[in-house]
């Protein structure tokens, strides 16, 4: 019944070939796209983490793949494997949890659930120590984890194909089912694209202090320059469109709205944050980043970089090879969930 044993990343479906061409590039790893929103590699490679990749969103370590088995089977047979990996791992004291799960299909995505439940039940009948170190999904995302702590994963990505998985955090797993981290809708938020900057800062991991200063760079209707504020920062924002700053409400009073070109606009003095999300040609977005850099504008940056339709790894590329020559501490280039044919770059002094 098992096809294949490899490792299996997923990332944004149609975003396959650009995640080929970033390993490649950059890990020296050639894949193959093994599934809807899967490209597969030797069980023998190396993998990167998924926070040190562009495209990636999720990693299976060493995943099985099975096709044409029903439900029953597929649990039976991911059943058979955890009562191994319990036996062989009985000194182990870390935490886990399974996710079953699809990408964007109902139909697979209750089958997915479906097996999962079935393991879950041989779980509680015969695995009973086992049990005790279980936490729920939510749990196991929002609590600390540690290196040992494991992570089962039944993905069903069409409806004759299983793959399952089963790693630790050891391996740079993303804690969230298929990678996918919802950011909570921020209430008031002029704009749906504030999420997107909640979503990039947690992935910088730092975020606007009391009294920071701020730039964002095509500002309008706003959702940005909300993020900013709500966090304390005095921002100017930027737009040559109109900003209506009632629409921020109790925060209005934390925003100037700067009617100005952003390609050409620089702040008087050093902001600590300059945000960009001006809808231009990758090329023209990267001048405007390189040029804050070399008058050492900014202390921190979040910049979103349209991509080309087809073949867009060359411009990723162009923009990674910029931002690293910057020498600071913490460069990233990062597809978000909120992303479509754009990347952020987000960066701290
Ligand atoms: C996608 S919207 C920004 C959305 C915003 N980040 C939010 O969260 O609401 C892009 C904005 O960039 C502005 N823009 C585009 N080119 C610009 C330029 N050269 N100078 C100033 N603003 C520009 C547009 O007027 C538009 O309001």
């Amino acid at each position: 019944m098992i096809q294949l044993r490899r490792h299996l990343i997923l990332m944004r479906p149609g975003f396959e070939e650009p995640l080929k061409d970033e390993f490649s590039a950059r890990f020296s790893l050639e894949g193959i796209v093994a599934c809807r929103a899967g490209v597969s590699f030797p069980e023998s490679a190396r993998m990167p983490k998924v926070v040190d990749t562009v495209f990636a969103r999720q990693i299976l370590p060493r995943a099985l793949q099975f096709i044409g088995a029903d439900d029953k089977s597929a649990a039976e047979f991911i059943c058979e494997r955890i009562d191994v990996l319990t036996k062989r791992g009985n000194r182990q004291s870390g935490s886990w949890t399974l996710h079953g799960f699809a990408i964007d299909d109902d139909d697979n995505l209750a089958r997915a659930t479906r097996i999962a439940k079935l393991v879950m039940g041989h779980v509680r009948t015969s695995q009973k120590d086992f049990l005790k170190r279980y936490l729920s999904p939510e749990a196991f995302a929002t609590t600390e984890r540690t290196s040992s702590d494991i992570l089962l994963q039944i993905y069903a990505p069409s409806n004759d194909a299983i793959w399952f998985s089963c790693g630790t955090m050891a391996e740079g797993i993303s804690v969230w089912e298929a990678g996918f981290q919802r950011m909570k809708t921020l209430r008031g938020a002029p704009s749906r694209s504030a999420s997107k900057l909640e979503e990039a800062l947690a992935y910088l991991g730092v975020h606007p202090k009391a009294g920071d200063t701020a730039v964002d760079l095509g500002a309008a209707p706003g959702g940005w320059s909300f993020v900013l504020a709500r966090h304390g920062a005095h921002v100017q924002a930027v737009d040559h469109a109109a900003l209506d700053l009632k629409d921020m409400g109790p925060l209005k009073g934390e925003i100037i709205h700067v009617k100005d070109n952003g390609l050409k606009f620089m702040p008087e003095k050093a902001v600590d944050w300059m945000v960009c999300d001006m809808v231009m040609g990758a090329r023209d977005t990267l001048g405007v980043l390189k040029a804050w850099h070399e008058q050492k504008a900014m202390a921190n940056f979040v910049v979103n970089i349209k991509l080309p339709k087809s073949n867009p790894w060359p411009q990723v590329s162009e923009a990674l090879g910029l931002i690293e020559s910057f020498g600071w501490t913490s460069v990233k280039g990062r597809h978000l969930l909120h992303d479509r044919s754009e990347i952020t770059l987000i960066g701290r002094k």
